[in-house]
């Protein structure tokens, strides 16, 4: 354990390490990445030129510090990580390579005003913090690799079925090449995918929620084509769309997240997507229907319209049934849809039709999308009422804030 005046060297020069936040994760990332190209194979560069990635990680080691006498108060977010840290592969010998780099950052930006004395607090306490991940890591790995069909690390895969969902969604049927079993998952988690890409110098891995419900022999992940208008197309979505075919092998990790259905509770259940959001969304309602019949669920999608609207023919089949509910809302609607009624609503998904149609004071609320739909999802929700412990999101990127 930390002695005290560690500790309050720590608390106090937190501020001012919040302060250079972003120049020194910038610095951290260039240092990390000259000395150890090899980790180009692990992150996402996307992330990284948006800047998404350098917020999360030394962030959250700030955040960390504010709690480094008590660190079991930050387990939730140090869990959530670690899903998302065991389904990419990092090991306990990253967490040095991390911490070095970035204390050299903190030296680099900070110059003199880094003593030796801040820089050593801050290198115990980086251990103490890489530790607690490293041990719920090790918990993970431990679950991942030892249950019924599970395994360690990337297993290959081979794609049984491919099929278009829409004009910008495609499934992907996955079975194991090996043909043993796999493990099951619960409805909400997602697969990390590591491909291989011709004339690409590094491997890319990316994440997709699993779109249908758990216990089949198969997984599903549902992708979206992600065109980049003024940026580049998006490098693995556009790869599994025109480059991966059926008999094609890939390499996946064990399902992974904490964003799953609670399926302890009997509560009304409100699932709320946008675009491509639906695909955790479509494996709760599933699974609602398969495992908890009788337990009300509303499932509320928003798209621009039928173009882009993928595995309606699911979800139609399951709101045929007593105590499942489902509403379409389109903001584009083509005049076809307008002619055929296939939409409920036109627009988006407001507070006051919230509060008109679902359980506002008793359900528990699942949503995912696109950031400006989560937002606008959970501000309604918290005007209306609902307790942070009945509203449950995920993000399709690195974890970011939905308050601003
Ligand atoms: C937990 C989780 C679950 C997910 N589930 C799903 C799912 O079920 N279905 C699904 O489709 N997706 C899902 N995603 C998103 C998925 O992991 C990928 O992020 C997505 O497919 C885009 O990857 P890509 O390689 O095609 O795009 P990337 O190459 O990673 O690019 C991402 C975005 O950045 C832009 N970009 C690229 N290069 C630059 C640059 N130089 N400067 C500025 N912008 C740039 C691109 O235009 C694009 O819009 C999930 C993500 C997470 C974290
Ligand atoms: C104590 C040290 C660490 C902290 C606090 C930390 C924190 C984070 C956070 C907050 C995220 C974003 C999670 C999300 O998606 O919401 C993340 C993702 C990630 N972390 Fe860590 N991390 C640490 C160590 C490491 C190490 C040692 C490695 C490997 C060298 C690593 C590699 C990654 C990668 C590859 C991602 C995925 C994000 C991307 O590529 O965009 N992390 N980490």
């Amino acid at each position: 354990m930390l002695d005290q005046k560690t500790i309050d060297i720590i608390k106090s020069t937190v501020p001012v390490l919040e302060k250079h936040g972003e120049t020194i994760t910038t610095r951290f990332y260039q240092l990390m990445f000259g000395n150890h190209p090899e980790l180009l194979n692990i992150f996402n560069h996307a992330n990284q030129k948006q800047g998404r990635q350098q917020k999360a990680l030394a962030g959250t080691v700030y955040a960390a510090a504010m709690y480094i006498d008590n660190l079991e108060a930050i387990l939730p977010v140090v869990k959530q990580i670690a899903h998302k840290h065991r389904s990419l592969g990092i090991k306990p010998e990253h967490y040095p390579i991390v911490g070095k780099h970035l204390l050299l950052a903190i030296k680099d930006v900070l110059g003199d005003a880094a003593t030796d004395e801040i820089i050593n607090a801050w290198a115990e306490a980086y251990n103490v913090i890489a530790d607690a991940f490293i041990s719920v890591e090790a918990e993970m790995y431990d679950e991942a690799t030892n249950q019924d069909g599970g395994w360690d690390g990337f297993r290959s895969f081979i794609v049984d079925r491919k099929v278009v969902e829409s004009d910008v969604i495609t499934s992907f049927y996955l079975k194991p090449a090996d043909h043993k079993g796999i493990s099951s998952f619960i409805p909400g988690q997602y697969i990390s995918i590591k491909l291989e890409i011709e004339g690409e110098k590094y491997t890319h891995i990316r994440q997709y929620s699993l779109s249908d419900s758990p216990g089949k022999d198969y997984y599903r992940m549902s992708v979206k084509r992600e065109a980049g208008t003024a940026n580049p197309d998006g490098m693995v979505s556009n790869f599994l769309h025109d480059g991966v075919n059926e008999g094609d092998i890939l390499n996946i990790s064990a399902p992974a997240g904490d964003f799953v259905l609670d399926m302890e509770k009997t509560n009304p259940v409100v699932l709320l997507s946008g675009g491509v959001g639906l695909t955790p969304m479509l494996s709760m309602l599933k699974t609602v229907v398969e495992m908890q019949p009788g337990r009300n669920v509303t499932f509320v999608h928003a798209a621009a319209n039928s173009n882009v609207h993928a595995l309606r023919d699911e979800v139609e089949e399951l709101a045929a049934l007593d105590h499942v509910k489902s509403y379409i809302f389109y903001d584009a609607p083509t005049e076809e849809d307008r002619v055929n009624n296939r939409f409920d609503v036109e627009g988006f998904i407001t507070r006051d039709w919230l509060n008109d149609k679902v359980a506002i004071g008793e359900a528990d609320f699942y949503f995912c999308g696109p950031v400006p739909f989560m937002k606008a999802m959970n501000r309604s929700l918290k005007e209306l009422g609902v307790n942070e412990d009945r509203i449950h999101f995920e993000f399709f990127g690195p974890k970011g804030s939905l308050e601003d």
